[in-house]
């Protein structure tokens, strides 16, 4: 295992801490969080269940034999627990890379608690370097395309991609993303965005951060 995806595992462990008894634990997607739903199957026992937040994390839990829960039948949760691509030290984020933002972001909304499990490799003081995934309707690709040029981003389609909401996926390279509360904005608001990969408005509420001399914990400051 390289020293990446150990720092990943390390943090995905500490998770574990802010978990309590019979909760429903809302479960983001990707490399991160495959440690992270391999860390849960150990406490399978004394939690409720869980919701997920793509078909591919629905189906690790399940394998572990974790209850899944539809979210359509919650309006609110205790904790969620997801990585990023990108953190900032304000805790906003980039997301996204797995293409799972959508389902990501509403989780992240109708839950008290966000935790955030990266390694430092993650840490940024301006989100933007990694190119900021957008989900879009099929249709308004050329037209949200030359939308985000015009605010000084390069859009490429993402290929081979379809999301687990029947989407599409285009990254947006070149950003410096200074104001990331009034870009999130601006891009949800073209119309045929369907979720733009910043999580700047619902950022993190704790971020463990797995680094070579142990896990690092950052609280949100009000
Ligand atoms: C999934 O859509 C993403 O938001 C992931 O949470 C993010 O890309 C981090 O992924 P890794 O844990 O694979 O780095």
């Amino acid at each position: 295992m390289n020293l990446v995806d150990k720092l990943k595992k390390k943090a995905a462990w500490a998770a574990l801490d802010y978990i309590h008894p019979g909760a429903i634990i809302g479960v983001g997607t990707g490399t991160t969080i495959f440690y992270f739903i391999e860390a849960l199957s150990t406490i399978k026992d004394i939690i409720y269940g869980a919701v997920s937040s793509s078909n591919t994390s629905t189906s690790l839990l399940q394998k572990q034999g974790i209850q899944v829960f539809n979210l359509k039948n919650f309006n609110s949760l205790t904790i969620y627990f997801d990585s990023a691509d990108e953190i900032n030290h304000q805790m906003q984020m980039i997301k996204g890379g797995g293409a799972a933002l959508t389902r990501e972001k509403i989780i992240a909304a109708m839950s008290k608690k966000f935790v955030c499990i990266v390694d430092k490799s993650k840490i940024v003081n301006v989100l933007g370097r990694f190119p900021l995934p957008i989900e879009i309707i099929p249709m308004a690709l050329s037209y949200v395309s030359k939308e985000i040029i015009k605010i000084g981003g390069q859009p490429k389609y993402r290929k081979n991609i379809i999301t687990d909401n029947g989407n599409i996926i285009i990254d947006v390279y070149n950003l410096c993303i200074k104001d990331p509360i009034s870009m999130e904005k601006k891009i949800n608001s073209l119309p045929g965005v369907v979720t733009v990969g910043l999580f700047a408005k619902r950022r993190a509420d704790i971020a463990l951060i797995g680094t070579k001399s142990g896990i690092k914990v950052i609280r949100k400051m009000k």
